[in-house]
């Protein structure tokens, strides 16, 4: 069960807030303004080492003890940052080892942010001691609700520093070289290695081609494995450093979603609650987004997780950097809030006036007063969010679904040479994802390290890298009842990336049923087909050529010299089914297909709702909070299977009683479990 992300009774309710942009004179005319929107809690400190730190000795808090107060004085909660995300120019000018090298061996000079050697001990001993003495500065400061540990950590380095650390990483890892010759197949190419200081980094001066393309993949996910562990020692660092001086403020950084170069899975374990940061476009499909929120509630397995930013109407790194329609950003806030936030931050609160985000949407647009569209939509929602109260606050969301999502296993098949360039991960799991939420059915996205024994259905898109005891966790799973669902290319590689030899899929070969000889990519123009249940459905991307091996065929290829051989197996296992899908389909496809197993296995949606309706359920011991989102243009009619109220209306609804929610708009049922 969840808790309470931390010690307030409301839903957070603001963002970045940078008054050091400003002229002090402006800031009681902010505060006016802030409050006047229901705002209740600020981020402060994103962006300011440079200033608390101008030189090596030196260290200037005056201007932050201000704003530190000035938030007090306005009873607003605090989520201050430790700032480390950008370093000084003298920092980089003095200590060059803490620029970072790019992929193509330049190394960067001042400039930018999130531009520091997450290996160099210099960042690491700044970055630390500005974290320590924030806290030991302000951990009296009882309106400090979070810490916020840089900000969006992220990239690469490449940099002769962080080639030395990779070499001791491998060491500790592999102990002999003998071991990691092998793991890395390394007589292909005569790459063998003698010395550990012959190893070099996988850039583009050495086995990498471009970014997303390397000869030798076994090294390239090493460290990319490196790099995020190496990047997560320097939050750990800082949040040690915190931590020593206030227990009991919960520590976070704001992460990305599906961001993929840092290995969530294992960031979040050292995080107090995951938060991050949800920039649509308005583009992407609302599925997109709600995978996010899972993932994100996901990587922390039960623990809070909260909406750290979203831009109250437009951003200004798109191409086309569109405003959020009236009524959209109030409808995205509480997805976030549905699928568990327990907070509905902004970034930012004020506009700047130079530089990059001077047109990034702010809930104080450079017209510098209240009588805009968007600081109304801000002052509306706030006003809400404030008459909800506690209410909804540690309430958690409960799914029989999970759906596997591993970073390792991302990489190692985007790295891989072949069989198509179009095989992206994150594609794959969004087409099963979708087929679930467009049928509101709660998921939860585990790691390939997870316990799957609680769900009935648990489906692993490209489960291509089977880690050590994946397959036996699977093995047990289905045993015991569940259904398994996995697709064309899994099961080929263990954890180095080392084909698992005797037949695909591998390890999993047994639980499915069937052994993959051969898969034919097909370009983007070509398709094959089969029928399904009476229906024809898109067989594209890849096709695999399979033998049955104890499982029944579902469907056939309907074209090509393999036309009539099986697409879509099922094998029983004791209790439980395992489902094989040979290749890429289609929407309805994936609807039916996904549907049809949820029948069997009773598995229920959170509730029955007209297309277009997100429904989302979050419970306490005995209440639940039932969202309606309405996404559609028009508004729609739900009839009620139980009496409720609605909390943002007051209004008190009897069972088979219909609700009509207007185009965008919100419901939240709660009635008694
Ligand atoms: C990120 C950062 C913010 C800001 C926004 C702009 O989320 O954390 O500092 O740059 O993007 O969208
Ligand atoms: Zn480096």
């Amino acid at each position: 069960m969840w808790k309470k992300v931390w010690n307030y009774d409301k839903i957070a309710y603001g963002g970045d807030y940078n008054p050091e942009q400003w002229p002090e004179e402006t800031w009681e005319e902010d505060m006016r303004l802030l409050k006047l929107a229901h705002i209740n809690t600020l981020t402060l400190n994103v962006f300011s080492w440079a200033a608390l730190q101008p030189s090596e000795d030196e260290y200037c808090f005056d201007k932050l003890d201000k704003i530190m107060e000035l938030a007090k004085k306005h009873g607003m909660k605090v989520c201050l940052a430790t700032s480390t995300g950008a370093h000084p120019a003298w920092m980089a000018k003095k200590y060059p080892e803490v620029l970072r090298t790019g992929i193509n061996g330049i190394k960067r000079k001042f400039g930018a942010r999130h531009n520091s050697c997450p290996n160099s001990s210099v960042y690491r001993k700044f970055s630390v001691r500005l974290a320590e003495k924030l806290a030991e500065r302000y951990k009296d400061y009882d309106n400090m609700i979070a810490w916020h540990i840089s900000n969006e950590y992220g990239g690469e380095c490449y940099c002769e520093n962080c080639e030395k650390a990779f070499q001791i990483w491998l060491k500790e890892k592999y102990q002999t070289l003998d071991a990691l010759n092998h793991a890395w197949n390394t007589s292909f190419w005569g790459h063998t290695f003698y010395d550990w200081e012959e190893i070099v980094l996988p850039d583009l001066r050495s086995e990498h081609m471009s970014e997303e393309e390397t000869t030798a993949q076994s090294i390239s996910i090493d460290y990319r494995r490196f790099n995020s562990e190496s990047i997560m020692d320097c939050f750990r660092l800082e949040y040690e450093a915190v931590k020593k001086y206030t227990p009991n403020i919960p520590v976070t950084t704001n992460l990305m979603g599906a961001y993929k170069p840092l290995d969530y899975h294992k960031w979040a374990k050292y995080m107090d609650f995951v938060s991050w940061d949800n920039y649509p476009s308005n583009e992407d499909s609302i599925s997109k987004t709600a995978l996010n929120h899972d993932l994100m509630r996901g990587v922390g397995r039960g623990k809070p997780f909260v909406l750290m930013e979203q831009t109250p109407s437009q951003q200004n790194w798109q191409a086309f950097n569109a405003l959020k329609r009236p009524g959209v950003m109030r409808l995205w806030s509480y997805q976030a809030v549905a699928h568990g936030s327990d907070a509905v931050l902004f970034f930012q609160m004020k506009r700047s006036i130079g530089s990059c985000e001077k047109y990034h949407g702010a809930v104080i647009a450079h017209a510098g007063h209240e009588h805009t569209r968007v600081f109304r939509e801000v002052t509306e929602l706030g006003a809400e969010l404030e008459q909800l109260g506690e209410e909804i606050l540690g309430s958690t969301g409960i799914a029989e679904t999970a759906i596997i999502f591993d970073w390792e296993n991302w990489w190692a098949i985007e790295y891989s040479a072949g069989p198509s360039v179009n095989l992206k991960y994150h594609d794959e799991v969004l087409k099963y994802y979708t087929a679930l939420h467009s049928q509101n059915i709660p998921v939860d996205i585990v790691s390939e390290e997870d316990d799957l024994s609680q769900y009935k259905l648990v489906i692993a898109p490209i489960l291509y890298m089977t880690k050590p005891g994946v397959d036996g966790r699977i093995r047990e799973f289905v045993k015991a009842g569940g259904s398994f669902v996995t697709t064309y290319f899994s099961g080929y590689v263990e954890e180095h990336d080392l084909v698992i030899t005797g037949g695909y899929p591998g390890k999993l070969r047994d639980i499915l049923g069937i052994w993959v000889e051969e898969s034919d990519a097909l370009p983007e123009h070509k398709k094959n087909g089969f029928i399904y249940e009476g229906q024809e459905y898109s067989a594209e991307l890849l096709c695999d050529i399979m033998h049955l091996e104890g499982a029944e065929v579902l469907a056939e290829y309907k074209e090509d010299f393999y036309q009539g051989t099986p697409v879509i197996t099922c094998n029983s296992l004791e209790k439980g089914k395992a489902y094989y899908v040979g290749t890429r389909s289609d929407e309805d496809f994936y609807n039916k297909f996904i549907e049809n197993i949820c029948k069997e296995q009773q598995i229920k949606p959170a509730a029955k709702v007209p297309k277009g309706i997100e429904a989302v359920k979050r419970v306490r011991e005995k209440e639940q909070y039932l969202f309606f989102l309405n996404h559609n243009e028009e508004s729609e009619e739900i009839t009620l299977s139980e009496a409720a109220i609605d909390l943002l209306t007051q209004k008190e609804y009897q069972k088979e009683e219909t609700l009509v929610l207007p185009a965008k708009g919100v419901s939240i049922l709660k009635s008694q479990r």
